[in-house]
């Protein structure tokens, strides 16, 4: 029996769904310029087969599967609402895309039917993280690459820092480990990357500041969430005192920066030969 993953969209109030969802499309748009280029540098592109796994409503399957061309891609998910979300708002304007439920650890997907696999935001939340890259793998070719996009919260900045920033952010850290959640499991994707066999693991990371997106939505996307998974007044409270920062004048708003890593790893070619080189944002570095 799964123990419940620390993000299920059934647990959010019937009063905060709308919002959540809100903040989902927000988090998936905000950066989504810089966030497919990263994933085109990573090799996401025409003709390869896309698997977005714990696509959530999709915001961002439909774009990949944009970049496959025909090849086209699936998004998949356990939240039968989130995927009628994603069906109803993203499939419509997307010709290559489809959705269907299912579990990380067990999709019911076929072996090898995918060039790449990208989760964006899901192994944070996930008890049994290794079983879930076995799975992935499992459903990628030989000589296709896994690309994991997640955070550290040891890389989460707010300067100058309010005490209510730092006691949200430690609270939100137990109250997701409490659900076999991890918030610093960014620099833990490599070695379970390693552990299930794939090769040539690369750590890439992406920041996303204030500078960027506004105070507003810098706030929204890091302390909303975590507020509700707290889910108690206090956190709420805190969530409302921070957002509040960004009504100050420009000059008077802290700065805020988190960094968004990818971590990617091959599936070995059956012989073990190391899959084809990628394209390396560091040149001569060793494998
Ligand atoms: C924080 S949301 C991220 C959604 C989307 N990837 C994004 O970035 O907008 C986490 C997603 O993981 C999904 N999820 C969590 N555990 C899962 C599991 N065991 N199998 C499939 N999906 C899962 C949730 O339903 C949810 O859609």
């Amino acid at each position: 029996m799964d123990i419940e993953p620390s993000y299920h969209f059934d647990h959010f109030a019937d009063a905060d769904r709308a919002a959540e969802l809100r903040r989902l499309q927000q988090q998936a748009t905000v950066m989504l310029d810089a966030e497919l280029a990263q994933l085109q540098v990573l090799g996401f592109g025409h003709g390869k087969r896309i698997l977005e796994l714990g696509c959530g409503p999709g915001f961002l399957t439909g774009p990949l599967s944009d970049l496959a061309g025909p090849a086209g891609g699936v998004g998949i998910d356990m939240s039968t609402e989130l995927l009628a979300a994603a069906n109803a708002i993203v499939k419509p304007a997307h010709a290559n895309v489809e959705f269907v439920e299912g579990n990380a650890y067990a999709t019911g997907l076929p072996k090898h039917s995918f060039d790449y696999l990208y989760s964006r935001l899901v192994f944070q939340h996930l008890s049994r993280p290794l079983d879930a890259l076995l799975e992935a793998r499992r459903i990628v070719r030989p000589g296709g690459r896994i690309v994991l996009s997640d955070v550290d919260d040891a890389f989460l900045v707010l300067e100058p820092c309010p005490s209510a920033f730092r006691t949200l952010t430690a609270r939100a850290i137990e109250a997701q480990a409490a659900h076999g959640g991890d918030r610093h499991i960014a620099r833990k994707l490599p070695g379970l990357m390693r552990s299930a066999g794939l090769q040539d693991v690369r750590l890439h990371g992406l920041t996303v500041t204030s500078l960027d997106v506004g105070l507003a939505a810098f706030l929204e996307i890091t302390t909303r969430f975590k507020a509700i998974q707290v889910g108690d007044a206090e956190a709420l409270a805190m969530a409302t005192e921070l957002a509040a920062l960004a009504e100050l004048p420009l000059d008077k708003q802290p700065f805020g920066m988190v960094v968004a890593f990818f971590v990617t790893g091959d599936v070995p070619l059956a012989d073990g030969t190391p899959a084809p080189s990628r394209v390396s944002l560091h040149p001569g570095g060793t494998r």
